[in-house]
């Protein structure tokens, strides 16, 4: 069993919830023919993504049909790669991520690259909140909250779909992270926040949406810098 330190800047002190059970550490390896998703899924809990490699490191993942040619700069990768996957996938249950998404730059012209995620499985407290209605997260007594993702917008056709006209939960490519439910919530023991455009800005006009959060509640420890 593997364990992790999670952490979180909470004003000018961090704030780091140490969470042992974690369920499994996974890696997924899509190769950058320009048509390729990369799924990324937790039967139990949240994604929360330790690493990512966007370029090549080796000469065998992703090789078979190509010409050495490609494969010969074994220490390729771009920057910023696994900040672009936490900010679509931390904290969902399944998260799906195209390679043109990561595909920001080139960082080794004429090679081969590939998108190699590492993940891991964390048991997670995952709320939905229908646009229009509040968003509460509370944790016991003393434990405070820790964000690990949050996205509004429609990722789906059924959920909040109940007596929706088909045409407003059409749009299943929507869901945009948002940074405003951590900023408002980490830290403290409960914490409530409007599903609506006026907090988060319309991703999809006409589109009935609404945000996931998941979240975890522990006791802080902190650390001053
Ligand atoms: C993922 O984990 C494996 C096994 O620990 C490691 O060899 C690999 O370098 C990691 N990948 C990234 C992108 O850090």
């Amino acid at each position: 069993m593997l364990s992790f330190r999670l952490c979180t800047t909470l004003l000018l002190a961090t704030a780091c919830l140490l969470t042992s059970s974690v369920v499994s550490t996974e890696t997924a390896v899509t190769c950058d023919d320009g048509i390729n998703v990369q799924h990324l899924s937790c039967d139990n809990g949240a994604i929360i993504v330790q690493a990512a490699l966007y370029g090549r490191k080796d000469r065998e993942t992703c090789s078979e049909g190509r010409p050495q040619n490609q494969l010969q700069n074994t220490q390729c990768s771009q920057i910023g790669t696994v900040d672009i996957l936490k900010r679509r996938c931390d904290g969902r249950k399944v998260c799906e991520i195209n390679t043109n998404v990561v595909r920001t730059s080139d960082p080794c012209v004429g090679i081969f690259k590939y998108l190699e995620t590492n993940y891991t499985c964390f048991p997670a407290i995952q709320t939905v909140t229908c646009e229009g209605s509040l968003a509460h997260l509370y944790c016991d007594v003393g434990q405070v909250i820790l964000v690990y993702g949050a996205y509004y917008g429609r990722l789906d056709k059924t959920t909040c779909s109940f007596r929706r006209p088909d045409s407003q939960i059409q749009n299943v490519y929507c869901s945009n992270p948002t940074p405003k439910v951590a900023e408002r919530c980490n830290g403290k023991n409960s914490c409530t926040i409007s599903a609506s455009n006026s907090v988060f800005g319309d991703p999809c006009f006409g589109t009935y949406k609404y945000l996931e959060v998941s979240y975890v509640c522990d006791y802080p420890v902190t650390i001053t810098p």
